[in-house]
């Protein structure tokens, strides 16, 4: 489901950039630390590009692959990360069907990222699939994500436009990873349960 014209314009203001620069990428550090030299990244939801622009410049991703649901974003986003020039991918498409969107195979990504994005998929549990899918073994999956709590506040039901069922709450999001294999390494709540920041990874099989 697409952004109304307020959640746009409140996801794309200064206080969010400032919280996500300086809060949401210093807790997802901490939980997963920088990826690796070269490591191939995917952002799911990208929005107008604010998140690739970190994932490359702060968590050290060699490539970013990006996708949204809204043309509208992705122009905006090729306009902010232009200047990165090949070492950015952009495509229109849905983040529960990345083989359509991007031609992604099984484990072509070291890292995934979610700046607030699943909370706006009806049927959520398909990106989560998708996201366990593409991840390399060893790759991690970056998630900050708002809860059923906070769609569930009158504020929220006045301004935005969300999916009105199968909303997750953190626990849930938290089984989903499980479910599809991915271990979490860390992950903290913050406002009553309203929002969930954390990392999780994809193991690697045991060698014979
Ligand atoms: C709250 S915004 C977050 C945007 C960006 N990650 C940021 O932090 O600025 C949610 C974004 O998810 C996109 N979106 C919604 N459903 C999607 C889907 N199924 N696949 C990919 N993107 C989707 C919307 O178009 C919107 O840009």
């Amino acid at each position: 489901m697409l952004m109304n014209k307020v959640e746009t314009a409140l996801v794309n203001s200064p206080p969010r950039r400032w919280l996500q620069r300086f809060y949401e990428t210093q807790v997802l550090l901490r939980f997963g630390g920088r990826v690796l030299p070269g490591a191939r990244a995917l952002e799911i939801g990208c929005g107008s590009g604010y998140g690739s622009q970190l994932v490359l410049e702060r968590f050290g991703a060699a490539r970013v692959d990006a996708v949204d649901l809204d043309r509208a974003m992705i122009e905006r986003a090729g306009r902010r990360l232009a200047r990165y020039g090949d070492r950015v991918r952009l495509a229109h498409g849905s983040a529960t069907d990345l083989r359509a969107a991007l031609d992604a195979d099984d484990g072509g990504y070291d890292a995934v990222f979610d700046f607030g994005i699943v909370h706006h998929i009806p049927d959520w549990p398909a990106a989560i699939a998708e996201v366990a899918r593409v991840l390399a073994p060893g790759g991690r999956f970056y998630f900050e994500e708002v809860t059923a709590h906070a769609l569930a506040r009158p504020i929220y039901q006045r301004l935005f436009d969300h999916p009105t069922g199968n909303r997750f709450t953190a626990e849930r999001f938290l089984v989903e990873l499980a479910q599809h294999g991915l271990v979490v390494l860390g992950s903290v709540t913050r406002i009553r349960g309203d929002y969930l920041l954390g990392v999780a990874a994809k193991p690697v099989p045991d060698s014979e």
